[in-house]
């Protein structure tokens, strides 16, 4: 360990329970890189005066959790086009010109978790995606670009997702390869091929956003993980063919942040497993 490793953290309100501490020193054993990453809780007003300190005192990057992404893509100057398609930002860099550059790793992190780990193939399928909050707003694009043939969004309030896929369009223009509809739990008429659980209902318990008849012989899967991950235990128990946590987005977009810092690419399965472990515990 040298006197002056790499710094990196993590900012959110509460940030006590996030796993990327654990992750990313994961990453940098691979490579025997000499970081040091560690988490903080900024303050709710205090997140701007937080970054530029941090990047003056020769920080290196940050990730950025609830309820800091927006503030982070106001914040980051230039932001990279997912970010733009997200409207939202949750890794920063800082560069050795003092520039603070935004990244969203969400999207790829989830797509290569369903698509390489799990070996899904999008195209033509038809997707329902159940929430339309930051976590949908997140990888809407990643998602639109795998050219689904028919993407649902599914919401309680089915006004507010009609207003965050209004803002989409008006950032990123139409879009050409899917049909794209915003509809309530109750209005699902097409059986889709998979079906994601980004809404933060595990937070509160009850997971039976829809009607159980949907879920029969579905691939689900749950952005949230460990005990948020109902939905999933949810979705398993009501017949799905099979029912997976985002313990495996959480890695992936890891995965990409540490490569949007250091240019090397970290193996994520041993982290997987040794999150999965820790979670069983
Ligand atoms: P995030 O940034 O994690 O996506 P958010 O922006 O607050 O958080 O969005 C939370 C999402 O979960 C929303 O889609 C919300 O639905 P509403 O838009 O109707 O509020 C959804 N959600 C939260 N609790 C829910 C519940 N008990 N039942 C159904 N949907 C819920």
């Amino acid at each position: 360990m040298s006197q002056n490793p790499d710094r990196y953290l993590v900012v959110g309100n509460p940030v006590s329970h996030s796993r990327s501490p654990e992750i990313h020193r994961a990453f940098a054993d691979q490579f025997d890189d000499d970081i040091h990453y560690d988490k903080i809780e900024v303050p709710l007003d205090g997140f701007a005066r937080f970054v530029t300190e941090f990047g003056r005192s020769g920080g290196c990057g940050l990730n950025v959790t609830v309820p800091f992404k927006l503030e982070a893509f106001d914040y980051a100057d230039p932001c990279d086009e997912l970010a733009e398609s997200a409207a939202a930002v949750n890794t920063l860099r800082f560069t050795a010109q003092g520039r603070c550059e935004g990244f969203n790793t969400d999207g790829i992190g989830l797509l290569n978790d369903l698509c390489n780990r799990h070996s899904l193939d999008l195209e033509n399928k038809t997707v329902l995606i159940l929430g339309a909050g930051g976590a949908t707003q997140g990888v809407l694009a990643p998602l639109l670009q795998t050219r689904p043939a028919r993407l649902m969004i599914a919401n309680r309030t089915v006004d507010k997702a009609q207003q965050m896929f209004a803002r989409y369009l008006a950032r990123m223009g139409p879009v050409p390869d899917t049909e794209v509809c915003v509809l309530g739990f109750d209005e699902l008429r097409v059986k889709p091929d998979l079906i994601i659980n980004a809404t933060s209902v595990g937070l509160n318990g009850n997971a039976e956003l829809i009607d159980p008849s949907w879920v029969r012989n579905v691939f689900c899967y749950d952005m949230s993980y460990g005990k948020a991950a109902s939905f999933c235990a949810w979705a398993a128990r009501h017949g799905a063919r099979a029912s997976v946590d985002g313990l495996g987005m959480l890695v992936e977009q890891a995965a990409q942040s540490y490569f949007l810092w250091r240019g090397k690419r970290p193996q994520t399965e041993p982290v997987v497993a040794q999150l999965r472990r820790t979670l069983n515990a």
